[in-house]
Order: structure tokens, then sequence, then C-alpha cells
């Protein structure tokens, strides 16, 4: 693999859910639109932070990449290889490499099984034999998170939600991952983690406050699609989505160092079904710029003037440093650029 191949790498990934109905033949009336077109890359040992509200369809991403859910189209390539459509057989050296935290751990531990031989699962199933045995590899993985290797015999109810969250973590260790996708994990362990063991991340949150510590890059997703992808530092620095804006403007800590304050934007109405999402720009019911353009032209995803190689935009009418400090309210009217 060359060093510019990047470790993970998505293009076009699209997950449509078909809905069924009719009686007595159910048939398929219509589609879910949870992940509709994604390009993304993660480079190795980077941390790729994924943020949107709830049911933009992080999750659902997640689950492709970790191959859990058959995509609808587009393409996920692992380390320059094709793995979109892999068979079980196929995947099996690529699956210990890519492993995946739920949001709920404890939901993915069986109860009746001690920490000790739940953390040793990977290795069983993928009969993985490290040197000085597997017991010995899971009390070391027991105190890279932070719980006691003496607690292997345990069982998951003697351990608080936290500890829980840990073991999940030593878990997804086991069988030495390259890429980890947490579904918006409460631990902030995984720093650590990344940092020390330089795994890489998919970092999926419903807001920016948390992946702002943890990711080197962020893309922000809207009903199904990235709006706006960056550096952290481009990102948080000088947003030109405005749905990235609106999100910025809820994260206290992002607006402490600006004169005048930067406004907080009230989004109005709620997040469109993506069942049947607004055609064009799918933020546009909600934006206070839209005009008939943004109704027909669905905005393509690039580097709009102003932003730096790297941080991509799908917006007609982007932001500015200028309107980003101008005090206004989310419904005054903004001149079409
Ligand atoms: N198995 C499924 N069948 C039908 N719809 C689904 C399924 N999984 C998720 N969805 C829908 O897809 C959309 C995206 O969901 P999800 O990926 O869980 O979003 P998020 O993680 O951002 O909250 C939501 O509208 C959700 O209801
Ligand atoms: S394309 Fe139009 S509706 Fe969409 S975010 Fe930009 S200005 Fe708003
Ligand atoms: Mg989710």
């Amino acid at each position: 693999m060359s060093s510019t191949t990047p470790l993970l790498d998505v293009s076009g990934l699209t997950k449509h859910f078909p809905i069924k109905g009719g009686f007595p033949i159910r048939r398929t009336v219509g589609h879910v639109q949870a992940v509709d077109g994604l390009d993304f890359q993660v480079n190795e040992s980077e941390s790729l932070g994924l943020v949107g509200e709830s049911g933009c369809g992080k999750s659902t991403t997640g689950r492709l990449i970790t191959r859990l859910l058959e995509p609808t189209a587009g393409k996920i390539s692992y380390q320059g290889k094709d793995i979109t459509h892999a068979s079980r057989k196929d995947l099996a050296p690529v699956r210990s490499e890519i492993q995946m935290i739920f949001q709920d751990p404890y939901a993915s531990l069986n109860p009746r099984h001690t920490v000790g031989k739940i953390i040793a699962g990977p290795m069983e199933i993928n009969d993985i034999n490290p040197a000085g045995g597997r017991e010995k590899r899971v009390r070391e993985l027991l105190e890279i998170v932070g719980l006691n290797p003496e607690h292997y015999n345990r069982f998951p109810h003697e351990f608080s939600g936290g500890q829980r969250q840990r073991i999940g973590v030593a878990r997804a260790l086991a069988l030495d991952p390259k890429l980890i996708v947490a579904d918006e994990p409460v631990s902030a362990l995984l720093q650590k983690v990344q940092q020390e063991l330089g795994i890489a991340f998919l970092f999926i949150a419903h807001d920016l406050a948390v992946v702002r510590h943890f990711s080197q890059r962020v893309a922000v997703m809207y009903l199904g699609k990235i709006v706006e992808i960056a550096d952290r530092d481009d990102l948080y620095g000088n947003p030109r989505h405005p749905y990235t804006r609106a999100l910025l403007s809820a994260v206290p800590e992002a607006t402490v160092d600006e004169t005048p304050p930067r406004e907080r934007i009230r989004l109005q109405g709620d997040v469109p079904s993506p069942i049947n999402p607004p055609s064009g720009c799918r933020f546009r019911t909600r934006c206070w710029k839209a005009t008939e353009k943004c109704a027909t032209e669905a905005p393509p995803l690039v580097q709009v003037e102003g932003n730096k190689p790297g941080h991509l935009t799908a917006c007609h009418y982007p932001e500015t440093a200028e309107v980003a400090s101008a005090p206004r309210l989310a419904k005054d009217p903004e001149p079409a650029a």
C-alpha cells in the first residue's frame, strides 16, 4: 500500500431502506434515504469526526463501513482493496482490522460471560493466539483501558456504566484493529487509545463540541449527505455551510474568542423526513438564505472559493467570514452572492 492510499476510501456510499406496505401482498412502497452518496476518506492513525443531528444517517454509515449492512450503491475500499460486496470469507482478514464500538455497550455484552471471556471472544473466533496466551493479553487490555486486570473473572453487571464502555473498548482492541468506528461513545478514554496505539477512528457524534478535542478532521452530515468536511481548524474557524454555522453557534466554547460574539442561530422547523427529502439542497427548508436555485439544483460538495485544500462545502451561497461575525436573526434575508 502506498503512503498516499487512504486507509478507508468511501465513494458514493448509499443506503436506501425499503418501506414495505400493502395487503395482502407486501411490497415496497417507498424508501428511507438514510445515506445518500457519501464521499470521504480516513487516513491511517487519523480520527475523522462524523457529526449531525439524530436521524441524519451516522449509525447507518458506521454499519455500512463495518459491513453490518449491505450498501445500496457506492464503493468502500480498505487499504486500496474493494470490500463493498466482499463475501464473509473474503472479508475475514479485514473484519478483524475494522472494529465497531456501539452506542449501547451493555446490550452487546453477554451477561452470562465473564469479562475475560467476553474480551477473549474475538480472539477465539478469529483463532488468534497471542504470545503468552489469551488470558495474558486480556489482562493487558484491561490495563490499557484502565480496568483492574484482577477483575478478569467478574461479570458485566458488576461494573458501572462507564466501566462497561471500557470493556467494550477492550474487546474492540483485542484484534489489534487499524480502524475503529465509534458510534457516540461516552468514553474520554478513546483519545488516549487513539494517540498511544495509533488507531484510525471514524468518530460519530451528534454535536460539534465532542469531536473538537478528538478528531483532526470533521465531516458534517444533514439528511443522509455530507454538507461540509474539513480539517478541524478550518471547520471551526471558517465554517462555510449555513448548517455547520448553525451547529457551531450552539457550541458555547466555539464563540468564546469572538468579538462581537457569534449570534446563536436557531434553526426553524424540524429535520424533514428522509423518505421524501426536499429537492435540490436538502437543507433548504431550514436555511435562511435559500433561493429558487437551492430548490432545483443539489449543491455539489466542492472546494468553494476561499476554502483551503481539503475543505469541501456543499452550498450555492457559502458563508463568509464577514457574515460570520455580523449578528443577525435566523430569518434575515441574505443577498444571494
Ligand atoms: N433498518 C432500518 N430500516 C429502516 N429505516 C432505518 C433503519 N435503520 C435506520 N433507519 C432510518 O434511517 C435514518 C438514519 O438513521 P441512523 O443512521 O440511525 O441515524 P443517526 O445515527 O444519525 O441518528 C433514520 O430515518 C432511521 O429511522
Ligand atoms: S444551497 Fe441554498 S439552501 Fe442549501 S445551504 Fe446553501 S444557501 Fe442554504
Ligand atoms: Mg445513531
